[in-house]
């Protein structure tokens, strides 16, 4: 069938151009090839926009002949993109599916994950025991009030004891404002805060001007232990101090108690572990100090001495830390080292 009037627009040039656009669309291998495709092929220049702009010029009575002809052209072009769009789309999906598939099975690959440091490991085991024998783990501000740090420990202005601390105080002195020398100010608030009986321990960071060497850090850690209630006395502090030894440094482990000096504890004592296995031969070691609450400290936190008593004890969580497991320089525990961690159990 030809038209005359329009020698390029005919039942075979249609079918060529149908013929080459499914070529064509059969040929794309991806959504990019299909969208040039469908550019040559259906577009504005495409052969069957052209076809399709002579029927203008068509004879009247062959109009619809060749309408339906070019339409029917194009309806089947659009179909084979139609179909060619889909199977595209579902290859890509099974290529994504098959690329993010996860196998379940596969052996994990060890990750570097960070871990605890051991003095914050210490830190939590030491309140563990205490939590274990239904104390509570208190708080207070490493810079803290003078009054906390001395005056409500019953330091006198100018006691000797208050230079026995090398304090750093903070500017302006009027602020009266130090970094807490020791965790015992958080004795003072925690009886201020609390109903009584009061059991509390709280570990925490404290600051002295000391030299950093091998013995001495300007930064350490210490635990406190409070108790106040009816009818204490030394026999409970011995006993308690003496299950926390055992916990800390195994059933064998041994406790005495050496008077001392402390301004908020009267009587007050020096605190030793004997220590097995330690370098050099079995030896007593300083752990720390203790004694029962003195009388002005329970007067500045309001509590009648008459009738309520205290014990008390505090300890570097490092110097712990060293006898438990033969440390030898306490600066390790700063530098930050991570082979200091390791022989921890730290996995890097
Ligand atoms: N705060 C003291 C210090 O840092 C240690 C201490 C001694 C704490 C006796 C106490 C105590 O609670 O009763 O040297």
């Amino acid at each position: 069938m030809l038209v005359s009037e329009n020698p390029a627009l005919s039942e075979e040039s249609v079918a060529a151009a149908v013929a080459a656009a499914l070529a064509a669309i059969a040929g794309a291998a991806d959504s990019a090839a299909v969208k040039a495709v469908r550019a040559e092929h259906l577009g504005e220049h495409s052969a069957l926009a052209l076809l399709n702009a002579q029927l203008r010029s068509v004879p009247n009575e062959q109009k619809a002949l060749f309408g339906k002809l070019v339409g029917g052209a194009r309806a089947q072009v659009n179909e084979a993109f139609a179909a060619k769009d889909a199977d595209i789309a579902a290859a890509e999906m099974a290529r994504r599916l098959e690329s993010e598939a996860v196998d379940v099975t596969a052996i994990a690959v060890p990750g570097r994950s960070g871990s605890r440091h051991p003095l914050s490991l210490i830190q939590e085991r030491v309140s563990d025991v205490f939590v274990g024998m239904g104390w509570e783990v208190a708080e207070g501000p490493e810079l803290e009030s003078e009054w906390y740090n001395f005056d409500a420990l019953n330091f006198d202005a100018d006691h000797p004891a208050r230079a026995m601390q090398d304090t750093f105080f903070v500017e302006p002195l009027s602020s009266h404002l130090v970094l807490r020398t020791h965790t015992s100010p958080v004795q003072v608030r925690s009886l201020l805060e609390r109903d009584l009986p009061v059991y509390v321990v709280c570990p925490g960071r404290v600051y002295r001007t000391d030299e950093l060497d091998a013995t001495h850090l300007p930064v350490f850690s210490q635990i406190e232990g409070l108790a106040v209630d009816k009818g204490l006395t030394m026999a409970h502090l011995r006993g308690t101090l003496e299950h926390f030894a055992r916990v800390m440094f195994g059933d064998d482990a041994r406790i005495r108690l050496r008077p001392n000096y402390f301004p908020f504890t009267e009587p007050s004592a020096e605190l030793d572990i004997w220590h097995p296995a330690a370098k050099g031969g079995p030896r007593w070691i300083e752990w720390g100090g203790c004694g029962m609450v003195n009388a002005n400290v329970l007067r500045a936190a309001g509590i009648d001495p008459e009738v309520y008593q205290g014990f008390a004890f505090g300890m570097g969580l490092e110097r712990t830390l060293q006898f438990r497991n033969d440390l030898g320089d306490m600066r390790d525990f700063l530098e930050g080292d991570i082979r200091f961690s390791q022989a921890f159990g730290m996995v890097v």
